[in-house]
């Protein structure tokens, strides 16, 4: 048994469906999972204290959709769009080759480095999508890395169809003999459901495949237009349909109905020049929403949930404690996980003690670092550090930011 107790939490967020935010805290966590929660003056001992100084406390971020696995950049093409460019899918097959030709060392180096960014930003659980092989080999290979960081896997051999290839053979190979060699790298299947990738038959067909192979569906869908994606998230009753930035009102609706998470992007919004999607809207609907960095070299390349809660306060409609919730528990929700993305009693003691006296802080000082400290389980992902993905060379330590 080990035991750490905070004391001093000037603002506790742990969603505790009674009191989700309490103030003059106390938490103890205990074998890596919350023991108690309760007013700071009735704390119990602890094999260690942590005065938190009137700090505030919340959940690690829970960042359910991420593609952390490429190479290169695509800076110029950010430049082009600012200056006016519209963003095509088309793209990806820039990043594509720059991943090819780098080798697994190469790749597991700058994964693990954007890792340590996003742990620094308050993060501490991490969805990984392959997507820029788009061969078997390489498919296979950056879902191997993304394992090495992550058990929030995903396979998305249908990203775009890659140079050289009809969409009917390209569909064949990925719900083939590339689903049969990246099956056991991964947790869930993914496709991108747009103009310019793939149409919604060819996407059934991949999230179909995978699932007979074991995987749980997800799916990139309405992000460049209106579209027949979330329809189709919400048919085979996906746990998420990521991006959801332009809806109609029945795609409201079956959201709301089939319980399908909505994940929000607004890095991409912020680089797209795209409208943010109207988070208010799917919130009044009783949709279950999330927020996500989609941190990639195209149309998002921030690894920052504080930066992606402000943007949703200021552009979506969210109040700050929304934002919050989403980009933790909603997060949670994104991924099927009950253990993270919140702080009651049991679940994972996955948490940031904020430079801030409150949470509205993150959305209030955009920009600003504001993570005072960062607290993972042994048990969490964050633990694969240890086996040699450690940032800087060294372990990382159990506790501490
Ligand atoms: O989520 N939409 C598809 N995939 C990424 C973009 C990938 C890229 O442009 O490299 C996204 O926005
Ligand atoms: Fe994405």
């Amino acid at each position: 048994m080990s035991s750490i107790a905070i004391a001093n939490i000037g603002e506790l967020v742990t969603w505790a469906a009674d009191r989700p935010v309490r103030h003059d805290a106390g938490l103890v966590v205990s074998d890596g999972s919350v023991a108690w929660v309760g007013d700071t003056t009735d704390l119990p001992a602890a094999d260690e204290l942590i005065d938190a100084g009137g700090r505030a406390v919340i959940p690690g971020f829970v960042d359910s959709h991420t593609h952390l696995v490429f190479a290169g950049d695509r800076a110029a093409e950010f430049t082009a769009r600012m200056a006016g460019e519209r963003y095509a899918a088309g793209g990806i097959r820039t990043t594509v080759a720059a991943t090819r030709a780098a080798g697994q060392a190469e790749l597991t180096r700058l994964a693990t480095a954007r890792m340590a960014e996003l742990r620094a930003q308050g993060t501490t659980t991490v969805e990984i999508k392959s997507g820029y092989g788009l061969d078997t080999d390489t498919e296979e290979l950056l879902l191997r890395v993304a394992s090495g960081l992550t058990t929030e896997t995903t396979y998305l051999g249908a990203h775009v169809v890659p140079d050289g290839w009809t969409t009917q053979a390209y569909v064949a190979l990925v719900t083939g003999e590339m689903l049969d060699r990246c099956a056991p790298h991964a947790r869930w299947i993914d496709a991108f459901c747009e103009v310019g990738a793939f149409d919604v038959d060819a996407a059934r067909t991949v999230l179909t495949a995978g699932m007979a192979a074991g995987l749980q569906p997800r799916l990139h869908a309405n992000q460049l237009g209106h579209g027949p994606g979330v329809q189709l998230a919400c048919e085979l009753g996906a746990a998420a349909a990521d991006h959801c930035t332009y809806l109609s009102d029945a795609d409201v609706t079956a959201l709301a109905d089939s319980g399908v998470v909505a994940g929000l992007l607004p890095g991409v919004e912020f680089s797209t020049r795209h409208p943010y999607p109207d988070a208010r809207r799917l919130l009044s609907a009783g949709v279950r929403v999330a927020i996500a960095t989609d941190c990639n070299p195209g149309t998002s390349y921030t690894s920052s949930m504080p930066f992606c809660i402000a943007l949703a306060v200021r552009e979506m409609g969210m109040a700050p404690l929304e934002a919050l919730h989403a980009a933790t528990a909603g997060g949670a929700a994104s991924l099927r996980r009950t253990d993270v993305g919140h702080l009651g009693l049991g679940a994972r003691a996955d948490l940031v003690i904020l430079e801030a006296p409150s949470h509205v802080h993150l959305a209030y000082r955009p920009g600003v670092p504001l993570v005072h400290r960062v607290l993972t389980t042994p048990e969490s992902q964050w633990e694969g550090w240890r086996d040699g993905f450690s940032p800087r060379g060294r372990p990382a330590p159990r506790t501490g930011a």
